[in-house]
């Protein structure tokens, strides 16, 4: 088991499958994009699925989420989601996404074993996603919502990071949007992952914030919070329930306490945080012949000085070098 000195087990792994994206949202990648990772240092799909096999055959690992960059961009993923579901003990195999493409792959990749999709969308105004993301793609990614919602690929959840004077004002009509159409919508606090380091903690939109916005057109009350586990995201019953709204406070209410994650970077680097310092190198290992089992103890070792928590607020704290975009969100 991946456990680390305060006891946490980690089960979730999240695996970016590229650091590349076709869009550029604000709070992750520059307009003129990022300078990519060299294909050589990227993991093949088959060094991949090794990885993952360790992962949940040797180490527990019950979950694994495809992430990026952007995880549709990559060609082998449909091989590799149906490789990664037929190991056993079979794992819980979903995807975090900003929808593009998912119109075409929703369906093959449900029939591979994908079980859920996580899909960005910060607005619903054609013209304000444009200038979010720097390009013009809100159509292609309401389309692949909607086949997602087909393909059975469900709870279908809505990632939506809030932004002062950008999409702020929108946060009613995204809920109303999802509660439609049976989409779980959790909203964000934005984090200091950007590749620009523009992130300003007096700029981002607070969960408190967030919540005290909805309750203008909305009666939340509180999830069970037993159920929420090692859950990012605090529920809300939207209307006395069944439907719910999350909330992702990661900075103002951070939960590294239970957090049950550990991370695979597209070029092999084990990370046991999001605000990691240090990476673990597995792809050097298995290029120069290290067995499974090696492989195994490397990851465990990495897990194990996994930090207590993210350290945003402490007066030392340095954002990663690494931007979400390449660690995998
Ligand atoms: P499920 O609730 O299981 O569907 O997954 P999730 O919400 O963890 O996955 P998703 O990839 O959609 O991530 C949603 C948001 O949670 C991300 O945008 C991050 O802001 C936040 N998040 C995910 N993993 C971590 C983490 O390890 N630490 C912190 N602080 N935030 C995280
Ligand atoms: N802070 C918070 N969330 C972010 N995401 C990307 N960058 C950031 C950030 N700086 C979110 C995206 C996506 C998920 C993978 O991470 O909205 O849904
Ligand atoms: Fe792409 Fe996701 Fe970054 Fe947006 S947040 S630019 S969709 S990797």
């Amino acid at each position: 088991m991946l456990r680390d000195s305060f006891g946490r087990v980690a089960t979730d792994l999240r695996v970016s499958l590229t650091d590349r994206c076709n869009l550029r949202c604000s709070y992750c990648m520059p307009p003129e994009g990022l300078e990519w990772l060299p294909k050589p240092e990227l993991l093949t799909a088959d060094e991949i699925v090794r990885l993952v096999t360790v992962a949940v055959e040797r180490l527990g690992v019950t979950e694994v989420r495809y992430t990026g960059g952007e995880p549709l961009l990559r060609r082998e993923l449909v091989d590799i989601v149906a490789r990664t579901s037929a190991l056993r003990p079979a794992p819980q195999v979903s995807l975090t996404t900003n929808g593009i493409g998912l119109a075409r792959l929703a369906a093959p990749l449900a029939e591979a074993g994908l079980s859920r999709v996580n899909v960005s969308l910060d607005t619903l105004d054609r013209e304000t996603f444009r200038r979010l993301a720097h390009r013009d793609r809100l159509p292609d990614v309401l389309d692949g919502l909607a086949a997602a919602d087909a393909a059975g690929l469900r709870p279908v959840k809505i990632n939506s990071v809030l932004m002062r004077g950008v999409n702020d004002h929108e946060a009613a009509s995204l809920l109303r949007h999802c509660l439609e159409r049976g989409y779980e919508l959790r909203f964000i606090e934005q984090m200091p992952l950007d590749a620009q380091h523009g992130w300003r903690r007096q700029d981002m939109i607070t969960a408190e914030e967030i919540l005290a916005g909805l309750r203008e057109s909305f009666d939340l009350t509180e999830a069970d919070p037993g159920e929420r586990g090692s859950a990012p995201a605090e529920l809300f019953l939207v209307g006395g329930g069944p439907a719910r709204v999350g909330v992702i406070g990661s900075v103002t209410r951070p939960f590294c306490g239970s957090c049950d994650r550990v991370r695979l970077t597209a070029d092999g680097q084990v990370r046991n945080c999001l605000f990691a310092t240090d990476e673990s190198d597995l792809r050097a290992a298995m290029r120069a012949g290290a067995g499974d089992e090696e492989l195994a103890e490397r990851w465990l070792a990495a897990v194990r000085v996994k930090k207590a928590g993210h350290g945003i607020d402490d007066p030392s704290f340095l954002q990663p070098s690494r931007p979400m975009s390449a660690i995998g969100g």
